[in-house]
């Protein structure tokens, strides 16, 4: 694997063209009204955006373990420790081991990937994260040939974490991804935001992002990756299993029970913070439809 630091290319070099998110990088290469003409509409509705600033990203986060207001966790997680950080892959893996961050990032290649984020609770922003494609590090540990899904847990210490005395979810924080979607080269596992090493509340050292999944399934601060040959459990499935399913895609025609996925409204962003149509897949259909064929999206949510 090649070593690079992504602060020495530009989002050019490291994001494929179809994923470009950022109307400037657009405009930069082929001049504004071309860009604009070359978009399809719904595309331009969502994508003519810049991405949210650093403050607003680490500002309004989801990290029940420090509290289940959007400002606990900025408030409180400055107390978890996150050096030294080890993850534990094991499982249906030929190396079997624990793994510390820096021998991780040793290995992998850091890029930026400016991706829509899609929250089930019905808001969004746009995130310019630094991170590996989690296939790079499901390599690293060598997956069997059994091995069908990925199971991640969050490291669990009650001691760091005021919001694990309370019992709104069963500790430690799970998560799961099949095979296919945990290979996708448009999951990563996050180390960074905005070139900056990534706030812990936000999910340090490393946390995941499957882009077209609602944001819940961005399992933060992982400490255990498990290749199984099982579909494994997750904490909001585990908590209310009607409402959120394994799959979790963004699907704006498939409601949550008790509100609709028809629409998204962005965090900050002032003139643009009018709730917005939510594209399927949010916006990620073209790269990740193919895994869903055949199923029906209804059952399988
Ligand atoms: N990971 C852990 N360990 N604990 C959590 O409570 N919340 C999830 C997800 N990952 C959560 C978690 C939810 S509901 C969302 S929407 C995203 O993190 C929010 O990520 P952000 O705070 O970086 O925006």
């Amino acid at each position: 694997m090649a070593r690079r630091w992504t602060n020495t290319l530009s989002h050019e070099d490291v994001t494929p063209k179809a994923l470009f998110l950022n109307r400037r990088q657009l405009i930069a290469g082929l001049g504004a009204g071309t860009a604009m003409a070359l978009m399809p509409r719904d595309v331009r509705a969502q994508d003519a955006l810049e991405p949210n600033t650093f403050e607003e990203i680490s500002s309004y986060c989801n990290y029940y373990e420090f509290g289940t207001g959007k400002s606990d966790p900025k408030e409180h997680a400055h107390m978890l420790t996150t050096q030294p950080w080890s993850v534990t892959i094991d499982g249906m893996v030929e190396r079997p081991g624990d793994y510390s961050f820096e021998d991780i990032m040793s290995e992998m290649t850091v890029e930026e990937r400016i991706y829509r984020f899609r929250c089930v609770e019905a808001w969004s922003m746009v995130v310019p994260w630094n991170g590996f494609e989690l296939a790079d590090l499901l390599n690293l540990a060598g997956v069997a040939p059994e091995g069908k899904y990925v199971a991640f847990e969050t490291v669990l210490r009650p001691d760091e974490m005021p919001g694990t005395r309370s019992r709104v979810l069963d500790w430690p924080y799970v998560e799961g991804l099949r095979m296919d979607e945990a290979m996708h080269p448009l999951t990563i596992m996050a180390t960074g935001i905005y070139d900056q090493t990534i706030p812990n509340q936000n999910g340090a050292p490393m946390r995941l992002v499957v882009p077209w999944k609602y944001g819940f399934k961005s399992i933060k601060s992982v400490v255990r990756i498990t290749v199984t040959d099982e579909q494994p459990p997750t904490s909001w499935n585990k908590a209310g299993p009607r409402e959120y399913g394994f799959y979790s895609n963004v699907n704006p025609n498939v409601d949550h029970p008790r509100w609709s996925q028809a629409t998204e409204r962005r965090i900050g962003g002032g003139l643009f913070s009018r709730r917005q149509p939510t594209l399927m897949f949010n916006g990620y259909e073209e790269e990740v439809a193919s895994l869903y064929e055949g199923m029906d999206l209804r059952e399988f949510y």
